[in-house]
């Protein structure tokens, strides 16, 4: 009775898996914080992206740990640079099978941490960065990736990686806007799973929690710039924030479950404190509820597989 009458669908081609790509990896990496997700090698990255296919996700979301890194996050435009390079793995193993995304943001690849390049002064240089995210965007695109994601923030992102996609000729490139990303505490894993270099924290250029208007100000200004899908981060303390994006926007809405929403949950479930499974699947129903079209989640493909035991 219950099957017959749920008002809330959740499917596998509703998720999408993120996953890390490190340079110098020579086998998969457990990240502590995050038991159960590996700094990948491309070769491991690649079977995870196969297997992805298989299970029939809606994608997956690549991030790159490079081995080194400079001021200016060289790194993210050299096309043999590692985030370049998983994403042509991606698209070699699955082709269209599968959605292959890309990261779009400096982070992982600044010597400082931070998502842009800085000014003299150690400011966040936002039009600076700007130029060097049009650079990247055409940079994944050539390397093949269906999606870009803009994550890092900067006022005018969204227009400038669309503007340098259409002048390269990628008119087909989908731009998937982190368009509502708070400063949050749920990203402390994250930090470790890319080997993050940040001091200090990225409050110029994030919302603040308080703030909800503010966030249908940034999807305006993303979905005016020409984002095809607008991402709601984090999901769990904001899906009040969720609900009123969907109701606003006539485009698909993504939400992530980040980082520190997973490790809650597994931390709880390895205490002994809470039932893993119910735990993860009640998460992501609450998101689809909240109102999200598709979901990122680092339980993409186990959710696949609990969803059939439904
Ligand atoms: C920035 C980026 C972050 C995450 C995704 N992209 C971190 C940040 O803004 O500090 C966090 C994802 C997660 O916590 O799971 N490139």
């Amino acid at each position: 009775m219950r099957r017959l009458v749920a008002e809330t669908t959740l499917e596998r081609r509703q998720l999408i898996l993120p996953m890390f790509i490190r340079e110098d990896a020579r086998e998969p990496i457990a990240i502590n914080s995050m038991p159960g997700v590996y700094q990948h090698t491309r070769d491991t990255a690649r079977k995870a992206i196969a297997e992805a296919a298989q299970l029939g996700l809606g994608g997956v979301m690549l991030y790159g740990v490079p081995s080194s890194k400079d001021e200016v996050g060289s790194g993210a435009l050299d096309p043999n640079g590692i985030l370049n390079v998983a994403i042509r793995d991606a698209v070699q193993e699955v082709g269209d099978d599968l959605l292959v995304m890309s990261d779009l943001c400096l982070d992982e690849f600044t010597s400082h941490g931070h998502c842009g390049v800085l000014d003299s002064a150690g400011r966040v240089d936002n039009d600076a960065t700007l130029a060097i995210y049009a650079e990247m965007g055409v940079a994944q695109a050539e390397a093949g990736a269906h999606v870009v994601g803009p994550s890092g923030m900067m006022d005018g992102q969204v227009g400038a990686i669309r503007t340098a996609l259409d002048a390269a000729g990628f008119v087909d490139t989908v731009i998937l806007a982190y368009a509502v990303k708070y400063a949050s505490a749920f990203y402390g894993p994250f930090r470790e799973a890319i080997g993050s270099s940040l001091k200090g924290d990225r409050k110029t250029y994030q919302q603040d929690s308080a703030n909800a208007r503010e966030a249908i100000r940034e999807v305006d200004l993303d979905v005016a710039e020409g984002a095809d899908i607008v991402m709601v981060k984090p999901a769990l303390a904001y899906l009040d924030i969720i609900r009123q994006v969907r109701d606003h926007v006539n485009i698909p809405v993504a939400a992530y479950n980040i980082s520190g929403e997973y490790a809650m949950v597994e931390a709880a479930a390895a205490n002994g404190w809470i039932d893993r499974d119910r735990a993860i699947m009640e998460t992501l129903n609450s998101i689809r509820r909240a109102g999200a079209d598709t979901i990122l989640t680092y339980w993409a493909a186990e959710a696949a597989q609990l969803l059939d035991q439904r």
